[in-house]
């Protein structure tokens, strides 16, 4: 679900765990992580506080959120405060690639979307510690390399975790391959509240949706032979349902190597909008990018048929276009009912979000 999705939320966590002085030591932290707790940041200037897998599962069950900041705590806290490596560039330049991306968004097709959903659903669930949530992660895996084979240039690899569901990573280097990355990610984990691990969680919506569109972005790019100027990378998160697990240790890890990201998308859930309502992207009121949310204003203008909308202000930071705005989006998540049958689930609402991560990605790195 959303909220458990964007780069900027990452930072938003590191700013909440970042302090001159740590409050909570190395010492304390193996601990409690040894004894099963884990460490949960539950709000903005709020000290992380110490929970146990069940009280957490019942936190997530009653719809509070929080970033579980267990393993990355310790490293934030040699980071200087809001070391904001996200979106560099202040302003983004309007789309100006229409002649040469009309054709490659053509052939961005919502059967091949189809095809790897059925796969990804097929998995039980897709679960951070289930054995089916590590075949997904290596299914992506594979599709992704049989994608991008034969392109020297193109790195596919998992990113392992200390749980057992690792990340996916794709690399395209790009001609000058150390300036800024852009990144466009979705979580590929999904949940099934009742019953995590065994209970049966299609996740289609959340966030398969997303999770094909990049498959199926990445694919039309390398059949146009896209060479882009600057690298840029596909992302796939592990344990994003359980507190954004995968994407902030990649974030971490990105920021102790010192790697800078020039613009993140995150696409977590693109396939539905409430019967009857009118089919938008929604924008995040606040917190946001400004300079980024501009950006895709401008870029699904554009690229789609659907036009944006500035979803209500939820206090959460976010540049991301999501599938309705809140109370319009999928009610169905985190149960066996998050299927592709849904009344409202639409695939061609769900293609116009994989041509807007084509786009952001080709606009900001050719
Ligand atoms: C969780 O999975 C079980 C068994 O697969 C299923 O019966 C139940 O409805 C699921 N729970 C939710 C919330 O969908
Ligand atoms: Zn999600």
């Amino acid at each position: 679900m959303r909220f458990e999705s964007t780069f900027n939320l990452v930072l938003a966590a590191v700013a909440l765990v970042a302090h001159a002085v740590p409050i909570i030591s190395p010492d304390e932290i193996a601990v409690k992580s040894g004894e099963g707790l884990r460490l949960l940041s539950l709000a903005e200037d709020v000290e992380p506080v110490w929970k146990t897998e069940d009280e957490k599962l019942e936190l997530m069950r009653a719809g509070i959120k929080f970033f579980d900041v267990t393993e990355v705590y310790d490293q934030e806290q040699k980071f200087p405060p809001k070391n904001n490596f996200v979106s560099i560039a202040a302003t983004f330049p309007a789309p100006s690639h229409q002649a040469e991306l009309a054709p490659i968004l053509k052939t961005v097709s919502t059967t091949n979307m189809q095809t790897y959903l059925s796969a990804l659903t097929a998995f039980n669930n897709r679960y951070y510690k289930s054995s089916t949530g590590t075949q997904a992660s290596n299914w992506i895996l594979d599709t992704v390399k049989s994608i991008t084979s034969g392109r020297s240039d193109i790195t596919a690899s998992l990113f392992s975790h200390s749980w057992g569901q690792p990340s996916i990573v794709v690399k395209i280097a790009g001609k000058s391959p150390s300036s800024p990355v852009t990144i466009v990610g979705a979580h590929m984990d999904s949940i099934n509240l009742s019953n995590p691990t065994n209970g049966r969680a299609p996740g289609a919506d959340d966030d398969g949706t997303g999770t094909v569109n990049l498959i199926e972005g990445l694919r039309v790019l390398v059949a146009a032979g896209f060479k882009p100027s600057t690298p840029v990378e596909f992302h796939w998160y592990s344990g994003e349902e359980s507190g954004l697990l995968g994407s902030q240790a990649i974030a971490t890890s990105y920021k102790s190597s010192g790697v800078q990201v020039k613009a993140f998308m995150e696409l977590d859930m693109s396939g539905y909008f409430k019967p009857g309502t009118t089919e938008v992207m929604a924008l995040q009121a606040d917190y946001i990018d400004e300079g980024l949310n501009t950006f895709l204003k401008s870029l699904i203008t554009a690229y789609s048929r659907i036009p944006w909308a500035m979803d209500k202000p939820i206090g959460v930071p976010s540049s991301f276009p999501y599938e309705a705005v809140t109370g319009n989006d999928n009610p169905n998540i985190h149960s066996a009912s998050d299927t592709t049958s849904v009344n409202g689930f639409s695939w061609a609402h769900s293609l116009e979000f994989a041509k807007i991560g084509v786009a952001f990605v080709y606009e900001l790195s050719v």
